[in-house]
C-alpha cells in the first residue's frame, strides 16, 4: 500500500489539454464529415450532463450494466482474487462501488486507481471514496487513456475495468490500439473487465440517444461550449440541432450537430474560420454496438482472450472478463 491513502497524479495540465485539443480538433474539423472527438464533451458541465443521461428512462445502458454488476461482481471478485481495481474513464465511479464492495466482501480490496480526463469529477470522487472506504488507498489519475496508459502506476493482481461501453466511442482500429496497450500492461494473473452495449432493436437504440427531455442534445452541444471556452471559438450552440441515428452498416449510433443556418464560426485558438452551410453536420460521437462475436474478435485482435461472457437477460448489455493471451 502507498504511504498516503490518497494520491492524485495529474498528467493533464491546462496547457497540455489545450495543446492536444488544438491538434485533435483542427484535424477533426478538416475531415469530411467534420468531427470533434467525444472526449471534449467532458468538462465539468459535460460530466454533469452525462450523469443526468445515466438516469434517463431511455438510456438503459447504465441500469443494465449496474444490474449485471450487482449479480456478477461477487463471483468476479472471488474468481479473480484481485486486490487492486484500475478503472479507465471512471467518471463518478457510481457503478464501480459495486465492484469495490465485492472485492471488499472477498477480503481483498486494497487499492483503487480511477483514470479520467475530467479533473473535477476525479477529485470529487476520490475524496468521496476515501470517506466511504477508510482503508482503501485511492491513487487517482487525471489523464487521457489514449495517451497516458504507459504512465499509469504499476500493480499486481489487478482488475482493469473499462465500463459503460466507453470503448464503443472509438472506431475499431483505435479501440484495438487502446486495448493492445491495456493488454500489454496486464500481468498473467490480472483480468480485464469490459462493459459493452449490444446490438438490439433500432428504436430502442435510437431512443437512448434522443431522449425526450433533451439532455443528450445538451450534452452533444456541450462540445461546442468547450471549444468556445478553450479555443475562444464563437459557436452559438442553439444554432445546431442534435442528430443521433443508428448506422446499421457500422453497427454504431452516430451523434452529430447539424447547422440550422448558413453561418461562419471563428476559432481563434486554431486560427480557423469555419463556413458552415445550412444542414451541414459535424460528427461528435460514435457509440459502437456489439455482439459476442465482435467483442471476442476485438479482444483477440488486442492480444486478449475472453474468459467469461456475461450478458443480461434481455441481451441488452454485456460484461466480458478477459485475460492476456
Ligand atoms: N465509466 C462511467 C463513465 C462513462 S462516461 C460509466 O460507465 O458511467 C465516459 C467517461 O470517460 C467520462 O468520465 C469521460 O471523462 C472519460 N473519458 C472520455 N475519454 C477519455 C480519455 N481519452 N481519457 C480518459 N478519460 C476519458
Ligand atoms: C460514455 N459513452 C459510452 C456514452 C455512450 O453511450 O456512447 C456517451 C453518451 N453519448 C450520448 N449519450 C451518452
Amino acid at each position: 500500500m502507498s504511504t498516503s491513502l490518497l494520491e492524485v497524479e495529474v498528467h493533464l495540465d491546462e496547457q497540455d489539454l489545450v495543446q492536444t485539443m488544438k491538434q485533435e480538433v483542427a484535424h477533426g474539423l478538416r475531415q469530411r464529415p467534420r468531427q470533434i472527438p467525444p472526449k471534449f464533451f467532458y468538462d465539468e458541465r459535460g460530466s454533469q450532463l452525462f450523469e443526468r443521461i445515466t438516469e434517463l428512462p431511455e438510456y438503459y445502458l447504465t441500469r443494465a450494466e449496474r444490474a449485471l454488476l450487482d449479480r456478477a461482481a461477487p463471483g468476479i471478485a472471488e474468481r479473480c482474487g484481485c486486490s487492486e481495481l484500475l478503472e479507465l474513464g471512471s467518471g463518478s465511479s457510481a457503478k464501480t462501488r459495486v465492484l469495490l464492495n465485492a472485492m471488499k466482501g472477498a477480503g481483498l480490496l486494497e487499492k483503487y486507481v480511477p483514470v479520467d480526463v475530467s479533473e473535477t469529477m476525479v477529485r470529487e470522487t476520490a475524496d468521496q471514496l476515501r470517506s466511504e472506504y477508510p482503508k482503501l488507498a485511492v491513487h487517482a489519475v487525471i489523464g487521457d487513456f489514449t495517451r497516458h496508459l504507459h504512465l499509469l502506476p504499476h500493480g499486481e493482481r489487478r482488475l482493469v475495468a473499462f465500463l459503460g461501453s466507453t470503448v464503443g466511442n472509438f472506431e475499431r482500429d483505435s479501440a484495438v490500439a487502446l486495448l493492445r496497450e491495456v493488454a500489454s500492461a496486464l500481468g498473467p494473473q490480472d483480468r480485464f473487465l469490459l462493459g459493452t452495449d449490444l446490438v438490439k432493436d433500432q428504436a430502442v437504440l435510437e431512443a437512448a440517444y434522443n431522449d425526450s427531455e433533451g439532455v443528450t442534445a445538451e450534452f452533444n452541444r456541450n462540445a461546442l461550449r468547450v471549444l468556445n471556452q478553450q479555443l475562444d471559438a464563437d459557436f452559438v450552440p442553439e444554432r445546431f440541432e442534435h442528430v443521433a441515428f443508428f448506422d446499421r452498416v457500422n453497427s454504431w449510433i452516430e451523434m452529430r450537430l447539424r447547422s440550422t443556418e448558413d453561418q461562419t464560426v471563428t476559432i481563434p485558438g486554431l486560427e480557423m474560420v469555419l463556413d458552415l452551410s445550412e444542414g451541414e453536420e459535424i460528427r461528435t460521437e460514435i457509440s459502437c454496438k456489439y455482439t459476442r462475436e465482435s467483442v471476442e474478435d476485438l479482444l483477440r485482435e488486442a492480444g486478449m482472450k475472453l474468459v467469461e461472457w456475461l450478458p443480461d437477460e434481455r441481451e441488452y448489455f454485456a460484461l466480458s472478463l478477459a485475460a492476456r493471451g
